[in-house]
């Protein structure tokens, strides 16, 4: 019992004195740059990273990639799309002209559908551009995380045979050991140990194999990584180590995530995918949600008048073909008829129906306005209180301290998430009510 206590403590001895070296050595790469802006930058990135730290219950990094190209990746002239039997390519963007420098961190951001997968699947060669180059400097060493990844694993085998496989595919080529204790160290320092290196993939949970397919990418020492989604079937304690690996990670990335919390830890520039582009996004990530509910709101309204479009054209023939109906929207608007003598009578009625039903809405607005104004306010005293730690991390607190005011930051993101996502669904409410 007391020696359980021990081990513990000294357990999170080690994880406090981890994340001061982590600190210290923001700190000091952060004086050496000349920009100011870095080493905000850089504090800004340290203060989502405590929480992580502090609670993660194991941590990975990657190992430095050697020697990365400049520019790692240019792409001119291009469209992504694709290709389809026996008829033209499906192209999703047009236009691409991009280029990734060495140590850029990249966040690719956008709504559903635009192309974010279709973008980053080209530049991991599993699919061809549809036009145009794409060029990659010598000694390109790509790294790539997706949900489909996790079908290249074979369930029959265990995870060391996973690792000895590749170890023997790489050749002289693998930058680490390829010895079978080797690589039985490297599975451990991923929370593969004891049975399970020799377990069969095929009866493990989707978390450890995603868990396994990241060991495989680290071990091959990539030099940009391109992460599409990673922490979606990632259990919490790997996400918050794959954080932290990042936030270290020397290499270039780019990642495509839902998660503004790991963006805004991890990347420093963001490109915005929609509409059939790819252009650079110069706000903050307060500015992208605020897009992100404006796309949101053209869509529907776009859909609205997909469906507008199709009840009038429906008028017209006399076999009304039903349309799929391309979202959940407003019920359809009848065609108003024009008004002659006999039925300025009814359309007195209707005024009135209408007055009644302007009245009911405003009653069923009520309540959700009213929660949206609570939420509001919540979010601005959020802010306050995240504001006033921010600035205590700033200054040099006992690691102990750090970690409480990490977690604590870390409480207050959640939050703010909910609430968010609240408040979207509140926003929804009141415009299908006004539709
Ligand atoms: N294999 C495919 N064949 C044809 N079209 C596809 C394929 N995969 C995706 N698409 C289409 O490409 C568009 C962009 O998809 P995707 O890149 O997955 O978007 P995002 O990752 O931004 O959500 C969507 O309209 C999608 O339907
Ligand atoms: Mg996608």
């Amino acid at each position: 019992h007391m020696e359980q206590q021990q081990a513990a403590f000294g357990k999170q001895q080690e994880k406090i004195a981890h994340l001061q070296k982590f600190i210290d050595r923001f700190k000091a790469k952060a004086s050496k740059a000349k920009q100011a802006q870095s080493r905000v930058k850089a504090l800004e990135r340290m203060e989502k990273v405590a929480p992580l730290l502090a609670e993660a219950d194991f941590t990975f990094e990657f190992k430095e990639p050697g020697n990365i190209p400049n520019p790692m990746l240019s792409i001119s002239n291009a469209s992504f799309g694709y290709r389809m039997e026996d008829a033209a390519p499906r192209t999703i963007l047009r236009g691409v002209n991009r280029s990734v420098l060495a140590g850029q961190r990249i966040g690719i951001l956008g709504a559903n559908g635009q192309g974010k997968s279709t973008l980053v699947k080209t530049i991991a060669r599993e699919m061809g551009a549809i036009a145009g180059t794409v060029t990659e400097g010598k000694g390109l060493n790509i790294g790539y995380f997706a949900q489909q990844e996790l079908d290249v694993l074979r369930p029959q085998d265990t995870p060391l045979e996973h690792m000895v496989r590749m170890a023997r595919d790489l050749g002289a080529a693998a930058k680490e050991p390829t010895g079978e204790q080797a690589l039985r160290g490297f599975l451990g320092s991923f929370n593969f140990n004891g049975d399970m290196v020799k377990q069969a993939v095929g009866t493990m949970s989707g978390g450890e194999k995603a868990r396994l397919v990241l060991a495989m990418m680290v071990w091959q020492r990539p030099n940009l990584l391109l992460l599409d989604e990673p922490t979606n079937h990632l259990d919490l304690a790997t996400r918050e180590a794959l954080a932290m690996a990042l936030n270290e990670f020397e290499g270039t990335l780019m990642l495509v995530s839902h998660d503004r919390a790991l963006l805004r830890s991890v990347c420093d520039e963001f490109w915005m995918v929609g509409r059939g582009a790819v252009t650079d996004f110069d706000g903050d990530l307060d500015d992208y949600q605020r897009y992100l509910l404006d796309e949101a709101k053209r869509q529907r309204e776009e859909a609205k008048e997909a469906v507008r479009k199709t009840a009038s054209d429906a008028a017209a023939p006399a076999i009304a073909i039903p349309a799929p109906a391309p979202a959940p929207v407003a019920p359809l608007q009848v065609p108003t008829v024009e008004r002659t003598e006999a039925s300025a009578g009814a359309g007195r009625d209707q005024r009135r129906l209408g007055a009644q039903e302007r009245q009911q809405r405003a009653e069923q607005e009520k309540p959700l306005k009213r929660e949206i104004a609570r939420i509001d306010e919540r979010l601005s005293a959020i802010g306050t209180e995240k504001a006033g730690l921010e600035q205590r991390l700033a200054q040099r607190l006992p690691a102990a301290e750090i970690a409480d005011v990490g977690k604590r930051l870390k409480a207050l993101a959640a939050e703010v998430e909910r609430l968010e996502e609240r408040w979207l669904a509140l926003s929804d409410q009141l415009e299908t009510l006004a539709a």
